[in-house]
């Protein structure tokens, strides 16, 4: 029996498939396997299924000789080091698709949210603070007849964008090759932050991507544009984030993901104009079940010789 080593615990209906086929070694801990753990743990194994937070580098690879392998259970893949993985000739697969409808929902409600204050408006319930009805009370912006900028033309980009028109908006992609290719309306990165009142990243995280989101940035926005994030914390510098909403160069933004999770840099908490998640737009019941099922089908498939289901082939 081949072993697979499964970083954190994953819907037992999906588990048992796979232990009827493999024998599995689950990490039952709290929280993300540290480092050192998981490369003693890779050892002997023939598979691993990891997570987001796992960082799965030679040092990992290198625990295995027999390691054929590693399906990581999110559509992102900068936690693996793909280039090593190559190397050894370790198969690296991740979860597309079946979490885009769930992604591209859940920006939607931070679009939502933060345009319309939600979550300062129910702590304002809470605390007491609301003391009735006022025609100028915790007023957000109408999407009506905006801009939705959004970069990043893949699934997730795409499947915000289809929602825009329901809300009224219209969506423009930063210059991509793929993009173009598919005939979405384009502009350049630079006329895309000036033009935008809604700024949406669906980009994967890159050397090209890190801190693309910066003071420069901030500094051409508009000062009434929203900024969104359910791609990955690093795109954004979260030190000019700070500066751009205390120097008030932008209106708010909604975060889902950030540069050293879970931290979240301490002045973005001091602001409201904020809405911050924890990193869960793909999380329905649905939609991480599936997730779970795929990699469990990836691992299975190469494991008993045959292709992948969704292998990545590209570095990010
Ligand atoms: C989540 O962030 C994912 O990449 O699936």
């Amino acid at each position: 029996m081949k072993n697979v080593l499964l970083t954190r615990r994953i819907p037992s209906s999906v588990l048992s498939k796979l232990e009827s086929q493999c024998a599995v070694e689950v990490y039952a801990g709290a929280g993300a396997l540290p480092h050192a753990e998981l490369v003693a743990r890779a050892a002997g194994k023939d598979a691993l299924i990891t997570l987001l937070t796992d960082k799965v580098d030679a040092e990992v690879m290198d625990a295995s000789p027999s390691l054929a392998i590693v399906a990581n259970i999110a559509v992102g893949y900068d936690n693996v080091d793909l280039a090593a993985a190559q190397a050894r000739g370790i198969v690296v697969t991740n979860t597309p698709d079946v979490l885009t409808d769930a992604t591209a929902e859940f920006t939607w409600a931070l679009i939502l949210g933060v345009a319309r204050r939600l979550v300062e408006a129910d702590r304002a319930v809470r605390s007491g603070a609301w003391k009735g009805w006022a025609l100028d009370y915790m007023l957000g912006t109408e999407l009506r007849g905006k801009q939705l900028g959004i970069l990043g033309a893949g699934r997730i980009g795409r499947a915000v964008a289809a929602k825009a028109p329901a809300f009224g908006m219209h969506a423009a992609f930063a210059h991509h090759p793929s993009a173009s290719a598919l005939g979405l309306k384009t502009m350049s990165f630079d006329e895309l932050l000036v033009s935008s009142d809604v700024i949406s990243l669906h980009a994967p995280l890159t050397p090209a991507t890190r801190h693309l989101i910066d003071k420069r940035a901030f500094a051409r926005m508009k000062r009434s544009a929203l900024l969104v994030n359910t791609g990955r914390g690093s795109i954004i510098d979260e030190a000019a984030l700070a500066w751009a909403l205390q120097e008030r160069l932008i209106a708010g933004a909604a975060l889902d993901v950030y540069e050293d999770e879970p931290r979240v840099h301490p002045d973005l908490l001091k602001f409201d104009n904020v809405l911050l998640a924890p990193h869960i737009g793909s999380a329905t019941r649905e939609t991480r079940t599936a997730m779970a099922e795929l990699a469990v089908r990836n691992v299975v498939a190469v494991l008993s010789g045959a292709d992948p289901l969704t292998p990545v082939t590209s570095a990010l």
